[in-house]
């Protein structure tokens, strides 16, 4: 490996250690050995994800008020999936190792690890490798006491056929006319052959979603307008515009539904990856759901007098990729001169206050003369607004870094000086004496919520 490569590879590790350390993210069923690719996400990373969520569907539907929110079941009609081209199409080609039984996704070959020379691909470690198969990347379960072909279910690949089959449910109860969209966060599942680089892909995961349905015709300007859209959303959460880029799928690259698409990519310590996609899916899953179902899911155009079935734009991100993003993006380990007897490298996550997991961090100085009292009233009035956190035990200097490693915009440390307290700043790490009775006031303005 390059020697720039090994620092990429060490720098997700200390993010992943990061993670456990600061009760962000935990691999899932740790006392049993952990299970491949499942994950639990701990206090702070709960709440940095209800955050995300709590963003995007307020950006989706307050920002628009032409969207609708939804939250449709996990298991669906099986005929759906048959409607969607998934039982069909949702497949990944796969080959497996004769010499280390080993599965890999045959167009991953020259990216894949050997399992038994690690510095080796699949194609050069000289294992024997099978013809490449069809594999469905659906999870099958079974509905009822009868495990039978009749009884199989299949837990959702996207949450999107949830809203196409409730379309007409949600126009006619919300009263919105075409052009008008649906939301929904949830959770999705995907069989993955080869899941990986952390959070970023995994078996059980969560989606945003939504879909946008327009007249024929306007589809072209729908999803030229949502790409803007949904990328000013990320640059808004504080990700560096640098590390952002479109890249447009190629005939090849198009899933069975899309009549075109974008990816959002982010650039990883492994590379350029997707984020977020957008697609135009046409009329594809409404005609097909029609013909599967034999109901009409058309609407009546007022100008015409006649039928039409809309076309949809989607805009699909995964919040668990997204949630990995943004912490990447807010790692940074600085060099800085020492603050009370801290004089080691800092590792620090610049959140953008927003996004942070908790705003402020409420510091006595020293455990006497009435300080954890005093900064106690302090946090019982911040913690009614916002996520905080009282602290009153080793060093100030190891309680900032505790609070750096956090993501805590403000620490908040109140001395003996009567009424008033520090405010210590992540990012710059400057100090500000305001008053004790303006403390919301000031949060208010620097947090903007
Ligand atoms: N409804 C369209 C759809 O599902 P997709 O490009 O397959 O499109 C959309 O997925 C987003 O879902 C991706 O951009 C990614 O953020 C997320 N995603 C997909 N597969 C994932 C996986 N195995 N693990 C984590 N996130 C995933």
């Amino acid at each position: 490996m390059a020697s720039e490569d090994i620092l990429k590879s060490e720098l997700m590790s200390k993010i992943v250690s990061l993670c456990k350390r600061r009760g962000f993210i935990f691999p899932s069923s740790e006392v049993y050995g952990g299970l491949n690719s499942c994950y639990d996400y701990g206090p702070l990373g709960a709440e940095l994800k209800n955050n995300l969520k709590r963003l995007w569907m307020e950006a989706m539907t307050r920002e628009h008020d032409d969207i609708e929110p939804l939250d449709s079941s996990i298991l669906m009609h099986p005929k759906i999936w048959e409607a969607s081209g998934h039982v069909a199409n949702f497949t990944d080609p796969m080959v497996d190792c004769k010499t280390c039984k080993a599965r890999f996704r045959a167009d991953h070959l020259e990216t894949a690890t050997c399992g038994q020379k690690p510095s080796k691909t699949p194609k050069t470690c000289g294992g024997e490798l099978t013809e490449a198969r069809l594999f469905n990347l659906m999870f099958k379960t079974f509905m009822g006491p009868l495990e039978d072909s009749s009884a199989v279910v299949f837990l959702r690949p996207e949450t999107a056929q949830g809203i196409y089959v409730n379309f007409l449910n949600v126009m006619t109860t919300s009263r919105q006319k075409i052009p008008f969209g649906i939301a929904q966060i949830g959770k999705a599942f995907r069989n993955e052959i080869t899941p990986g680089n952390f959070i970023f892909r995994t078996r059980e995961f969560e989606q945003m979603e939504m879909q946008y349905f327009v007249k024929p015709g306007t589809d072209e300007a729908a999803f030229e307008r949502w790409k803007e859209v949904r990328l000013k959303w990320h640059i808004g959460n504080g990700l560096d515009p640098k590390k952002l880029r479109f890249h447009q799928h190629g005939p090849k690259e198009l899933a069975h539904y899309a009549k075109a698409a974008f990816d959002i990519e982010y650039e990883f310590p492994f590379g350029w990856q997707e984020i977020e996609g957008i697609h135009n899916r046409s009329d594809f899953d409404l005609k097909q759901h029609e013909k599967f179902s034999g109901k009409k899911l058309s609407v009546f155009d007022e100008a015409t007098k006649s039928n039409y079935v809309p076309f949809i734009v989607e805009t699909s991100v995964g919040c668990d990729r997204a949630l990995l993003t943004l912490i990447v993006d807010a790692y940074r380990e600085e060099a800085v001169a020492g603050e009370g007897e801290e004089s080691e490298p800092r590792v620090v996550l610049k959140f953008h206050p927003r996004v942070a997991p908790i705003k402020t961090a409420v510091l006595p100085l020293m455990k006497k003369e009435g300080l954890p009292e005093r900064s106690q009233k302090i946090f019982d009035a911040i913690k009614k607004k916002y996520r905080s956190t009282y602290d009153e035990s080793g060093s100030i200097g190891k309680r900032y870094r505790r609070a750096d490693e956090a993501g805590v915009p403000f620490c908040l440390t109140v001395d003996t000086e009567p009424g008033t307290l520090t405010v210590r700043h992540r990012d710059s790490m400057k100090q500000e004496r305001i008053s004790e009775t303006s403390v919301m006031e000031y949060l208010e303005k620097e947090l903007g919520i």
